[in-house]
């Protein structure tokens, strides 16, 4: 078993640089798949939902070639399968996209249904109705979709999806990129990921306007080349060490961000009393351990992001007054507040609100992440403690976040990855 071990109690110094966004990323390498040549995708986060989509992309005859730690060249001239190996498509969420990809080259996909964050009930109807709408047939069963496009190639139609969904706005948009026609999705999901997707697939050679706005044109195209590009910057990585700032106190500097896409962020932690300076491409956190209790709603961006929902709840566990945070996205993501209530956090959870009270400090324990972002959360909540906390389960934390331990060490937490063959916490340190 491998775990964090964490002493925490004491204040965050110095600099810390934010990785590229992993749920760009995730988008971003399948869509790779509609190009008749060599995409090379710099920025590239190194974390196991990246590998594992590399591999299924590699086991269906795609070439891979690691230019650097953060640069890949993805050739998928030579294809030869639009099936994606059902077992891998199981770990993860993002490998969805594959469905929107290969209909869209190939009129045809085959693919095993996505796994991912268990945060409830997780639907994929809304990417159905795009492709449905583009002319495809799509059959599930025993766990495998297979959709085919009548006459061999989608067609452009226009889309208005009934919830906002990032997974449904990029899977239609890769889809319609080169389908015959023009294709507009309406109530578009506008976070920057949704953007990066199309500004990597348009300098590929699509022809997609709008993203970010809540209505996406897109012209189909024929063809689309190889070509550079470079991933943004993740904002829920900057928010989670925002968040550890605003917990644990102190003076980071995170460098390599987009202010701007933080700016959901930044501004409920300033409402709680974080001071937080704006440069070009960082910011500086400073925080004195004192925060004010608020009131937070997730929302679709520019609303405040669900992704940020655990780690600004542990930052509030010790802020005077108390706080109420609703979660509008997921129905179930707040299964992280038991092993925050096991560090002394005093939260009740009702339905989809949680009433935070505050207590003076969270005190050390052995905890274990049930997600990425409650893992997070939890790392976040070490941090702040009085003590020694052991987060267990680290696998759900390492699919998002890059190098967070040497990251936090960087920064004056006391963090170790230990290895240990029978769960006893005496063996090696890796
Ligand atoms: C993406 O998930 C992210 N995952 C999630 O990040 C993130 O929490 C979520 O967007 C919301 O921002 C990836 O990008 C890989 P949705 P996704 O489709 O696309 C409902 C993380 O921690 N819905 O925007 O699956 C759905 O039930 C992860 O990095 C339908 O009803 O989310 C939810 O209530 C976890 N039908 C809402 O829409 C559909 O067909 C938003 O879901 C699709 C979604």
């Amino acid at each position: 078993m491998t775990k964090y071990v964490i002493n925490g109690g004491r204040p965050l110094h110095g600099e810390v640089t934010i990785s590229g966004a992993k749920n760009a990323a995730v988008a971003i390498i399948p869509a790779a798949l509609l190009v008749n040549g060599v995409c090379r995708i710099e920025n590239i986060p190194n974390i196991s939902d990246v590998s594992l989509l590399l591999n299924i992309l590699d086991r269906m005859g795609v070439k891979i070639r690691t230019v650097n730690s953060h640069t890949v060249d993805i050739d998928s001239s030579n294809i030869h399968s639009v099936t994606a190996p059902a077992e891998l498509m199981r770990k993860i969420r993002a490998s969805y996209y594959l469905i929107g990809a290969l209909l869209g080259r190939f009129g045809r996909a085959c693919v095993g249904m996505p796994g991912g964050c268990d945060l409830g009930v997780r639907p994929i109807d809304q990417h159905i109705k795009g492709f449905v709408a583009m002319g495809a047939d799509v059959d599930i069963r025993n766990g495998v979709i297979d959709a085919e496009a009548r006459g061999g190639r989608l067609q452009g139609a226009n889309v208005y999806l009934d919830v906002v969904s990032v997974g449904a706005t990029i899977n239609i948009m890769i889809a319609a990129s080169m389908a015959e026609g023009l294709t507009v999705i309406d109530n578009a999901a506008k976070e920057p990921h949704v953007v990066d997707l199309a500004n990597f697939l348009n300098s590929m050679g699509a022809d997609i306007k709008g993203a970010g706005t809540d209505i996406i044109k897109i012209r189909g195209v024929s063809e689309m080349k190889g070509g550079f590009y470079s991933i943004i910057p993740d904002q829920i990585e900057a928010g989670t060490y925002i968040a550890a700032v605003a917990a644990a106190g102190g003076d980071v500097t995170i460098k390599n961000v987009i202010p701007k896409h933080l700016d959901p962020i930044t501004s409920k932690f300033r409402e709680m009393g974080v001071d937080i300076q704006e440069g070009d491409d960082y910011i500086r956190v400073r925080c004195d351990g004192r925060l004010n209790s608020v009131k937070v709603k997730t929302m679709p961006y520019p609303g405040f992001p669900t992704d940020m929902q655990p780690q600004i709840a542990t930052a509030l566990c010790t802020a005077s007054g108390t706080s109420l945070i609703t979660e509008s996205v997921w129905d179930d993501r707040f299964r992280y507040v038991n092993e925050l209530k096991r560090m002394g956090a005093s939260i009740q959870v009702d339905g989809k609100v949680a009433v935070i009270e505050t207590v003076d400090y969270l005190t050390g324990a052995q905890v274990r992440a049930c997600d990425l972002r409650a893992g997070a959360a939890l790392v976040i909540a070490g941090v702040a403690a009085h003590g020694r906390t052991e987060v267990e389960n680290i696998y759900h934390i390492e699919r998002g976040y890059e190098h967070l331990v040497e990251k936090f060490q960087a920064i004056g937490a006391d963090i170790r990855r230990v290895y240990t063959p029978d769960g006893n916490m005496t063996s090696q340190a890796i």
